[in-house]
């Protein structure tokens, strides 16, 4: 018999950052309104679930990843009626919807902080993660925030020490107190009563800190990596510490009391083999986390091919990859490659036909480009950090540190506005390019553009449950050597090929019984034979195998 698989093996996600996606309260900023009159575009595309980022209460210092009131929505962006209405009109087209769970950190307006740092002695005192310093201003230890710096900041109202992993204005909560594990647990609860369909999990891997508060070791490399170290220290206890994966496996738990099935995606930053650990040796942790080998590719087949064969042999079933090339912390990725469109189809050829989760970020189906905002007048606290340094030192250490020109608005049509805002009205960040060069209205009228390219994939994927749930098997390397990616996908009653040349010159391949199903650039079909002009690709539906 047919194995069942979940709703959230077969669906494709849609990242949605709610400030830069649709403005219908003409203050320049997207809301919630905005995205629901918009759920027909995302479902006509193809997409069935959505992500959105958080647009809860918050002095949005890090728009919104500083939460200063779980249950309660931030003005700019609607209301809790809104938050109804969209959960609804989701459900409504039979689709699914994704919050945003930011659960190490709050803000530092948040009332538990306020209380919390005001004395010693209050009913939220140990609420957060405080210290004594090693003297005068001397920090409790060397634990470095993830951007960088010390991640311990004095309050003088305590004469203590707080720890915050991310930027100052984000203090870590103490998840060691069990007072603050059961609030977010009810906050969890809260959204879930709603029917929100799960959570991407905030930096899930720093919910827990070392309780011995040692020092982490000394590592010689100064550019981070993975989190696992950087700015010359190991993060040994400041990041996945064994409660963290407990952690992944209890909010499963809750997660699985509800019906329908409800769904967690984490965002972790470790090696495989702790991955794997927040997964669950039968993935009843997490059911599934972001992989981020896609977002550094190298436009070569076999780069993508050593990927695959990865995920083949670290995830195989029951485990679901996720393919990932951008959000809203990355580089576009359609600037990485010369902003070509020819280029972009081949790669959203791949990440919609490989094994495993796709997740698109708003605006990559229209090749939406990178802004250019100098780091100097970044919005992104991030960015600010870095206003000293020079273009050409970050690319050189490969820092993306100013996530405005990531986050730049969605270019709708080419009017004025860009069917972001009203015309006249300032959008919060400037567009990343003239409207005119890429956006939705014109290109749902071209035949032969990105947009369309999406639609046909998610479309095509959505009626072929091989390409949804089948299993993956990966052509040669050799073929990979010459310029050409290959695989096979196939569940019990359908076989398809990918082929994809990623050259710019033709390849021949044997290609014995197949009929091309979805195509793109020049592809001649003789006999046996199958010749991939330079950046084509193809899905081939191959032969009944049994018959
Ligand atoms: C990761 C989020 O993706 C990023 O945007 C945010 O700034 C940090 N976590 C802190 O919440």
């Amino acid at each position: 018999m047919a194995q069942e698989f979940p709703w959230w093996k077969k669906t494709t996600i849609y990242q949605i950052y709610p400030r830069s996606y649709h403005d219908t309260q003409g203050d320049g900023i997207g809301d919630l309104p905005g995205i629901i009159e918009k759920l027909d575009y995302i479902q006509d595309l193809g997409f069935d679930t959505l992500w959105i980022s958080p647009f809860f209460a918050s002095p949005q210092r890090d728009w919104g990843y500083d939460v200063s009131g779980y249950r309660k929505i931030a003005p700019a962006y609607g209301t809790m009626d809104d938050v109804d209405r969209l959960i609804d009109e989701v459900h409504s087209r039979n689709m699914k919807v994704l919050f945003d769970l930011v659960l190490n950190h709050t803000s530092d307006q948040h009332p538990w902080f306020l209380t919390s740092s005001a004395s010693r002695d209050n009913p939220k005192s140990d609420w957060y993660i405080w210290q004594d310093g090693q003297g005068k201003g001397r920090p409790p230890n060397n634990w470095k925030a993830i951007p960088g710096g010390s991640g311990w900041h004095y309050h003088p109202a305590r004469d203590q020490w707080y720890y915050a992993s991310f930027l100052p204005f984000q203090p870590d909560l103490n998840w060691r107190n069990p007072a603050v594990k059961k609030e977010m647990f009810q906050v969890a609860k809260f959204w879930l009563d709603k029917g929100v369909d799960g959570f991407r999990l905030d930096i899930f891997h720093a919910i827990y800190k070392a309780a011995h508060f040692q020092d982490n070791p000394f590592h010689w490399s100064f550019v981070p990596k993975d989190d696992e170290y950087g700015f010359f220290t190991e993060w040994k206890y400041t990041v996945s510490q064994p409660e963290a994966i407990d952690l992944a496996h209890a909010l499963r738990q809750l997660l699985d009391s509800y019906s329908p099935e409800r769904f967690l995606i984490g965002e972790i930053f470790a090696e495989d083999s702790l991955i794997k650990k927040y997964l669950g040796d039968e993935n009843e942790g997490l059911q599934a986390i972001f992989l981020w080998d896609l977002m550094d590719f190298a436009f070569r087949a076999d780069y993508f091919w050593e990927v695959l064969d990865h995920y083949e042999t670290c995830y195989p079933e029951p485990y679901t990859p996720v393919l990932v090339l951008g959000n809203h912390d990355s580089r576009r990725w359609i600037d990485r490659i010369g902003g070509e469109s020819a280029k972009a189809k081949l790669i959203s050829l791949l990440q919609l036909t490989a094994r495993g989760l796709p997740v698109i970020y708003y605006g990559e189906e229209i090749g939406l480009p990178e802004g250019n905002i100098p780091a100097r007048d970044s919005l992104d606290p991030v960015g600010q950090r870095y206003a000293w340094a020079p273009n050409w030192l970050l690319d050189a250490l490969n820092l993306y540190v100013n996530r405005d020109n990531c986050r730049t608005p969605m270019a709708w049509n080419s009017a004025m506005g860009a069917g972001f805002t009203a015309p006249g009205t300032a959008p919060w960040l400037p567009f990343s390019a003239d409207p005119a060069r890429a956006n939705v209205k014109d290109q749902s009228e071209d035949p032969d553009s990105l947009l369309n390219w999406y639609r046909t994939l998610l479309q095509f994927r959505s009626k072929t449950p091989a390409l949804q749930s089948g299993s993956l098997l990966l052509l040669p390397r050799v073929l990979a050597r010459k310029g050409v990616l290959g695989f096979i996908r196939q569940s019990d009653s359908d076989q398809y090929q990918i082929l994809i040349n990623f050259t710019t010159k033709p390849i021949t391949v044997d290609l014995p019984g197949a009929k091309i199903k979805v195509q793109t650039g020049k592809i001649s079909h003789t006999g046996y034979k199958l010749t991939l002009g330079g950046q084509a690709g193809c899905i081939a539906r191959l032969a009944d195998h049994r018959k």
